[in-house]
């Protein structure tokens, strides 16, 4: 599926962000964090999958589903003045329910869920917002829950980063969560992922906002 997928919760809970984020302007512009960078790592797909779109559930137009925790994930890109970023393409990559990136080189490679797309794209529009639909990651050897971020704009990579799941125990003993030493920082990259009130099967909600550190020139 090429289109981006829009559920009819997105707008329920990307409402109340609108909102907080205009009221509190001022107050929000001076206490914008940078999003700090962090390493790439190795599992950027060596071969993108046929279908790269915001919804890694579903591959193309296949009836089976990934298998795991399904998450929507949502946020916003700002420039460091708060100004929302549009044409930003954000991408995303992780591992699926049994640790297993779509890269040769991982680990668990037999066991990888054939049905989860593991990467994705969103171009943001006006309100700089973006929205995957994913799974939860798991955590594997070495490395807490995570998920790999890199933003774009007119072919150049902006900022390369990953999120994390709030009050996961193995943050604390994450080498590279660790290695942002600004508290403050590091809290911007480690989000909750929520359970949805109205959702029967479980879903969870996760918000990362995304600032950049600096004002990409204007189209
Ligand atoms: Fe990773």
């Amino acid at each position: 599926m090429n289109a981006p997928l829009i559920l009819p919760s997105r707008r329920m809970f990307l409402g109340t962000v609108g909102l907080a984020f205009f009221s509190t302007r001022g107050l929000f512009a001076e206490e914008l964090i940078r999003t700090p960078p962090q390493t790439e790592g190795p599992f950027y797909p060596n071969h993108l999958p046929l279908d790269t779109d915001n919804d890694l559930l579903i591959i193309n137009d296949a009836i089976t589903p990934a298998v795991g925790e399904i998450t929507h994930l949502t946020g916003r890109i700002f420039d460091e003045k708060g100004t929302p970023i549009r044409n930003a393409l954000v991408e995303i990559w992780q591992v699926d329910s049994h640790g297993a990136y779509l890269h040769t080189g991982t680990a668990n490679a037999d066991k990888r869920d054939k049905n989860f797309q593991g990467f994705g794209r969103f171009l943001t529009g006006s309100s700089g917002e973006y929205y995957f639909r994913t799974v939860k990651p798991v955590s594997y050897p070495g490395r807490t829950r995570h998920i790999h971020f890199k933003v774009k704009r007119g072919g150049k990579e902006l900022l390369t980063t990953q999120c994390y799941v709030k009050g996961e125990p193995g943050n604390e003993k994450d080498g590279i969560w660790r290695s942002i030493r600004d508290a403050k920082a590091r809290e911007s990259v480690t989000v909750p992922f929520e359970p949805i009130k109205e959702s029967k099967i479980g879903e969870l909600a996760a918000k990362f906002d995304i600032v950049l550190g600096l004002t990409p020139e204007s189209e």
